[in-house]
């Protein structure tokens, strides 16, 4: 089988995880009685791919916006109500994808190239509300404490590594922990940079940081055993060097 066959195939996988098995008639599609955005003559296929892409996208059920019980067999559902408020926001947020393919048309016609298409899984990756995971950190900073921040990163790597949802690359404990650090708050910056060698013990570049830290801290000791560190990861360093030596 060949590899874009697979990808095709564990996104149709995905797909069946997030919303459930579909009716193999696609009834449901059938007579919309109430788009008022999306064309009314629209061809049941096609509204079926949309409502997956919406609930893939923003990583929701059906359930979400329409009136139905999760675990219920979709028939029972009665999706032309307009009773949840994630489904008016949904409208919006169909008018706004369109304003913006609209937009991206129009400043890029002169290319000639094939335009890319914005959809709810570009800014939602699959997140009921799109958030960047330092913002989510940053507020469970502020409402809940240090540790409650760091307890939330590994539940949200545990469930989403390996996802399109957040990204748990290298720099991102260490925006954080920079943006702590000029703060003053030294506690968290620490914090986030521990958290960070724990899933990145070849990270030089935290270990720079650390050291930096350490030494707004006056923690000199400190500060030269992680530029010593960073040096035995990265020895051809001039630049990790010439700290060593101004830490002098
Ligand atoms: C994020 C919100 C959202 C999710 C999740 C969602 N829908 Fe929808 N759905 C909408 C919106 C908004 C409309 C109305 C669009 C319009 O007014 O043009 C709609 C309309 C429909 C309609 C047409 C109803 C009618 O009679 O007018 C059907 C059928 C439907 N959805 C099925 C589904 C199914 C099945 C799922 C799960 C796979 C799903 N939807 C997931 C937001 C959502
Ligand atoms: C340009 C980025 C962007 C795109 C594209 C986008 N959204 Fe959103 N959406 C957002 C943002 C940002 C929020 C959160 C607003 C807030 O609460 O501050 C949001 C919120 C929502 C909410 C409310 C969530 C909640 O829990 O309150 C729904 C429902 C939603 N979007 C559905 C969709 C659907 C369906 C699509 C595709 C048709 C889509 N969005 C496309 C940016 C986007």
């Amino acid at each position: 089988m060949s590899a874009r066959k697979k990808n095709i195939l564990s996104a149709v996988v995905a797909s069946m995880v997030v919303i459930g098995s579909l009716p193999a008639r696609a009834s449901i599609f059938d007579d919309p009685s109430n788009l008022r955005i999306l064309a009314e003559d629209i061809s049941a296929a096609e509204l079926r791919t949309t409502m997956r892409s919406f609930a893939e996208g923003t990583g929701s059920r059906c359930s979400a916006c329409h009136v139905g019980k999760i675990e219920a067999d979709l028939s029972s559902y009665d999706f032309a109500l307009d009773e949840k408020e994630k489904k008016l926001k949904a409208r919006e947020m169909i008018k706004l994808v369109r304003n913006i393919n609209e937009q991206i048309a129009t400043a890029f016609a002169d290319t000639g190239q094939p335009l890319v298409e914005v959809t709810c899984a570009t800014c939602h990756r699959g997140q009921e509300k799109p958030e960047m995971i330092e913002d989510i950190l940053q507020r469970s900073v502020e409402s809940d404490g240090l540790d409650a921040a760091i307890a939330q990163y590994r539940d949200l790597r545990e469930r989403y590594h390996g996802s399109y949802t957040f990204d748990f690359s290298e720099r991102v404990l260490m925006r954080l922990a920079e943006f702590y650090g000029v703060n003053g708050d030294y506690d968290a910056a620490l914090g986030f940079i521990d958290l960070n060698l724990e899933f990145f013990p070849r990270s030089s570049r935290t270990y720079v940081l650390r050291a930096q830290v350490l030494a707004e801290t006056d923690d000199i000791a400190g500060a030269r055993r992680d530029y010593e560190r960073a040096l035995e990861l990265e020895p051809e360093s001039a630049w990790i060097k010439q700290q060593l030596a101004e830490l002098d």
